[in-house]
């Protein structure tokens, strides 16, 4: 029997929209905002502005790509925290709106579970991690290594203590002068770069948790030296300070999972989030899992990324469990990885 959950993300930039039924993804349709680009980041009020104009286009693209008519929904699943609360509160009040007209349930998702749900999604060809396993999860917002116990029993062993991982490639981008979003951006150039050429700063963090702001000051400090010597210095060493800081942000994020995986004699290992499409992570996850026997999870890049699907898969496993919001619920823009 079909039981159609559909998913909304508006956590920060994407208004996304998925509709899933049981593991299987019917539609993910996303609609991004290039209007951050001019402005170097994701500037929140327009955010939230963006979110009011596509929500209803990407809902009824979900619905076609679906072919599916909204009184065929069993349930409304959104995100509700974390993230940047005027784009939360689009999404909570649309679908509360949408579950009130429907008469159908609301089930709020943390943004975090969701990406690691994601790996749940079904996929020709792949396999879904069993339990336990660690999820990685890494993008513009988050950085996390998570224990995954169950559906929703999570064990939180590291998380950054300032900035994540996609904001250490944009901000270093930044520097660099290149453009808006520069993870992409580094990863193309690094390419033909060399990537012990530059050697930068690595963080002293306690247990599994990550520290990016360091390097950022240390990449900032060096490049002016460098460019009071030669106003040419970046332009002349782009490959290989892209490959370089690429490196330098890839081993940090490898190393704890490494101690991670063997601390907690864990073999199976996925990934999540923008930041796992970056091609030298990826290589260098590869690398790991052959010297270490490792079992690797990397989901399509469009269910790595913010997306809708993810939060109609969480909605999916919520429903099974009849756990349901009131119409009183709230968006939050901080909530804990455990909490509902
Ligand atoms: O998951 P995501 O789409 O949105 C959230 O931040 O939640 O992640 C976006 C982040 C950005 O920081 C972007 O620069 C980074 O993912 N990113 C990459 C690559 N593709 C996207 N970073 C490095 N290499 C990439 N290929
Ligand atoms: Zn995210």
């Amino acid at each position: 029997m079909s039981e159609f959950i559909l998913g909304i993300e508006s956590s920060c930039d994407d208004t996304s929209i998925g509709i899933a039924n049981g593991r299987q993804i019917m539609a993910n349709v996303t609609a991004n905002q290039d209007i951050h680009r001019e402005f170097g980041g994701v500037v929140p009020e327009l955010a939230s502005r963006a979110h009011q104009q596509n929500i209803i286009p990407v809902l009824k693209a979900a619905l076609t790509k679906a072919k599916i008519q909204p009184n065929q929904l069993a349930a409304i699943a959104f995100t509700s925290g974390p993230g940047l609360l005027g784009s939360l509160l689009v999404g909570t009040s649309f679908a509360k709106s949408l579950a009130m007209a429907l008469n159908i349930p609301l089930i709020e998702v943390n943004h975090m579970q969701a990406h690691i749900l994601a790996h749940f999604i079904e996929q020709p060809g792949r396999q879904s991690p069993d339990f336990p396993f660690l999820c990685l999860t890494v993008s513009g917002g988050h950085t996390q290594i998570v224990k995954v116990k169950g559906h929703f029993d999570y064990e939180l062993l590291g998380q950054t203590i300032d900035d994540a991982a996609g904001e250490a490639f944009d901000k270093s981008a930044k520097i660099m002068g290149l453009p808006y979003p520069g993870g992409p951006m580094i990863d193309q150039k690094a390419k033909s770069g060399d990537p012990s050429k530059f050697k930068f700063a690595k963080p002293k963090v306690e247990g599994y948790d990550f520290s990016f702001s360091g390097l950022k000051t240390s990449i900032l400090y060096f490049l002016q030296k460098q460019m009071k010597l030669n106003p040419k210095f970046i332009e002349e060493n782009e490959a290989d300070l892209c490959a370089s800081i690429q490196y330098t942000i890839v081993n940090i994020l490898m190393t704890n999972l490494v101690r991670a995986a063997k601390d907690h004699n864990i073999s199976q290992i996925a990934i999540a989030g923008g930041v796992s499409a970056n091609s030298e992570l990826r290589a260098t996850l590869e690398n790991l899992a052959l010297i270490n026997n490792w079992q690797i999870f990397i989901p399509d890049f469009e269910y790595c990324t913010d997306n809708g699907a993810m939060i109609a898969i969480t909605g999916h496993y919520k429903y099974q469990l009849q756990q349901f919001s009131g119409i009183n619920t709230v968006a939050s823009a901080r909530r804990h990885l455990t909490s509902s």
